[in-house]
């Protein structure tokens, strides 16, 4: 069975890595075998937002590089449709796999969903991993890449009990709807010994000496900001940053910076905010009161150790809110909806809306809470090892039906009955 595993951005990344190393231990033990084709749409391009990841990750370079780097919506998505479609000519996979709702899962599951290999209409299975979670604000552009990707899978996998119920309510069969898990948390489990590495918070003077050779870590924040919506418009910036201005006269702020958000603080002129990393002899030393440390993006090992010993994780990130409930982090949202609602449920991440007041009022609510580390259902680390199982029984089933021999055919749009559900 041949199956294209598409990432393209910084998220992708540790939701794919899970679903590679399933794969790899399932060829130990079973045949036919799954070759898998690793396809990176090249959506990041940055060292620090893909290659740094693809090593803490432990991931193989990708088969195939598409290299389309930014632009805007329509012409991103674009530019990997075209060549997404010459790539599935030329492998013929029987499936393909999406994760996530960025701009590549969309684009690559629209071409899969409408390809035609003969006449009688062969295409691959298409699989989302991730799939039925919404925020029900359209404005977002991940939530019309997940409804839109949703909607053209044959195969959904979702992480939380509402991806279901969503799902569901929208009209598509239970039989293809799969309660798997999450498969970035497969990454936290994975990754978290290795983790564990002093050196980042050394590198910020989080970390001091204590008696007996003990250390003692002092409490800091970790704030993370790159949604268009929130970064893009000065006024607003500067309401999240004022809502930020008392916590940051308390305890150091780490800010580690997606581009876009480092360009527009520049544009916006808003420096003043902030402390850069600038030489050697501030690196390691709590930051100047009021003032937030700006730094570049991390990798992977280095923000999971951030988090991990944070005491309090301000973000608009969507998997970060999933990463501090699963390690028991108090996080506050800097949203007004989250399509993630079992973080809110497990009782470690609030909504703290878009205005200083309601982000400082928040923050001070959330501010060392006792961390309790809450795990949703099935958030065990093995759910790549579920959905690779279940491609793989699919794949054989579809076959048996149908008396092909292995790998010659790809698999028709509409998959059998499946049974795994919540
Ligand atoms: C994308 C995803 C978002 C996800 C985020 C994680 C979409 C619609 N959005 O947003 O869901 O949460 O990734 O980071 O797919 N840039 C660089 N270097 C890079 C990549 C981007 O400098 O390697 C800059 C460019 O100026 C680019 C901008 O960031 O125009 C935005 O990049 P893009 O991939 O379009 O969206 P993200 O904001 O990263």
């Amino acid at each position: 069975m041949k199956v294209i595993l598409v990432v393209g951005a910084r998220p992708n990344f540790m939701k794919a890595a899970p679903i590679l190393r399933a794969i790899a231990d399932l060829n130990r033990t079973e045949k036919p075998q799954i070759t898998p084709v690793l396809v990176h749409t090249g959506q990041h391009y940055d060292a620090a937002m893909s290659d740094a990841f693809f090593a803490d990750l432990n991931l193989p370079k990708p088969d195939i590089y598409l290299g389309v780097g930014s632009g805007s919506h329509a012409c991103q998505t674009a530019e990997i449709m075209k060549k997404f479609e010459s790539v599935l000519e030329n492998e013929r996979p029987d499936a393909v796999i999406v994760v996530g709702d960025v701009n590549s899962t969309l684009a690559c599951a629209l071409v899969t969903a409408k390809i035609s290999f003969d006449a009688n209409g062969t295409r691959p299975l298409l699989a989302h991993v991730e799939a039925g979670l919404r925020s029900f604000d359209r404005a977002m552009p991940e939530e019309c890449n997940r409804v839109v990707t949703d909607h053209l899978s044959d195969l959904l996998f979702v992480t939380e009990e509402s991806g279901f119920h969503n799902l569901q309510k929208e009209g598509i069969d239970k039989e293809r709807i799969l309660f798997v898990g999450n498969t970035m948390i497969d990454s936290l489990f994975a990754c978290e010994k290795q983790a564990d590495n002093p050196r980042i918070l050394e590198r910020f003077g989080l970390i001091a000496a204590g008696t007996n050779g003990s250390t003692k870590t002092s409490p800091y924040v970790v704030l993370t900001l790159h949604r268009p919506a929130n970064v893009d418009d000065r006024r607003l910036l500067i309401e999240i940053l004022d809502g930020l201005q008392e916590i940051a006269t308390r305890a150091t702020i780490v800010f580690p910076m997606h581009p876009r958000t480092h360009k527009k603080i520049q544009e916006h002129e808003l420096r003043s905010y902030f402390e850069f990393e600038e030489g050697e002899s501030r690196r390691d030393r709590p930051c100047a009161k009021g003032l937030i440390k700006g730094i570049g993006p991390l990798g992977y090992l280095d923000f999971l150790c951030l988090v991990k010993h944070a005491s309090l994780v301000v973000t608009d990130s969507g998997g970060i809110q999933e990463e501090t409930t699963c390690l028991g982090i108090p996080c506050v949202t800097v949203r007004e909806n989250t399509e993630r609602p079992v973080t809110i449920e497990k009782g470690t991440n609030v909504l703290a809306g878009i205005h200083s007041r309601g982000i400082r009022d928040a923050i001070n609510a959330q501010w060392q809470r006792v961390p309790k580390s809450c795990r949703p259902e099935k958030w065990d680390g093995h759910a790549a090892k579920r959905i690779t199982r279940i491609l793989l029984d699919h794949h054989q089933r579809r076959q048996r039906s149908s008396g092909q021999s292995a790998g010659t055919q790809p698999i028709h749009s509409r998959p059998a009955a499946l049974e795994v559900q919540p």
